[in-house]
């Protein structure tokens, strides 16, 4: 784990996150037969009350984002974890409102 995170331990946070892969996983394996697709997807760093306005992605264009992923889910991606990610995100000092694009299931900043 990066360095980046050594001040931010917060182990019950953590392992919320790893129980929520797990029933991304239990749900999509149980109700694939129903026709659902289930996901789970991580926003990215948004300007929220959480994430402060030091983050990389507004709330407005976050939500906008992981809209458009669930809009446009495919049965194939069942039980996935999909993760928008700004490159460089733990060192750059961007505008939260700058335009994102989705390459291979990953939103990046456009350069
Ligand atoms: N922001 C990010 O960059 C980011 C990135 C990845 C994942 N997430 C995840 O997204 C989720 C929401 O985060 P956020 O950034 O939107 O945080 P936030 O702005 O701090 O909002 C948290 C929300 O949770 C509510 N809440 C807190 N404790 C609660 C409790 N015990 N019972 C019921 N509601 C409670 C708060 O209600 P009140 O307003 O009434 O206090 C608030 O509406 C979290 O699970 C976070 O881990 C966020």
């Amino acid at each position: 784990m990066s360095d980046f995170h050594d001040h931010l331990a917060t182990p019950a946070y953590k392992t919320s996150k790893a129980a929520l892969n797990m029933l991304t996983a239990q749900y999509a394996q149980q109700y694939a037969r129903d026709g659902f697709t289930v996901l789970a997807i991580s926003p990215g760093w948004l300007c929220t009350d959480l994430g402060t306005d030091q983050a990389d992605i507004s709330v407005e264009k976050g939500a906008e984002k992981v809209l458009d992923i669930i809009q446009k889910a495919t049965p194939d991606q069942n039980g996935k974890f999909l993760n928008i990610c700004v490159p460089k995100s733990e060192t750059r000092n961007g505008d939260p409102n700058e335009e994102l694009e989705v390459k291979n299931g990953l939103l990046y900043a456009s350069q």
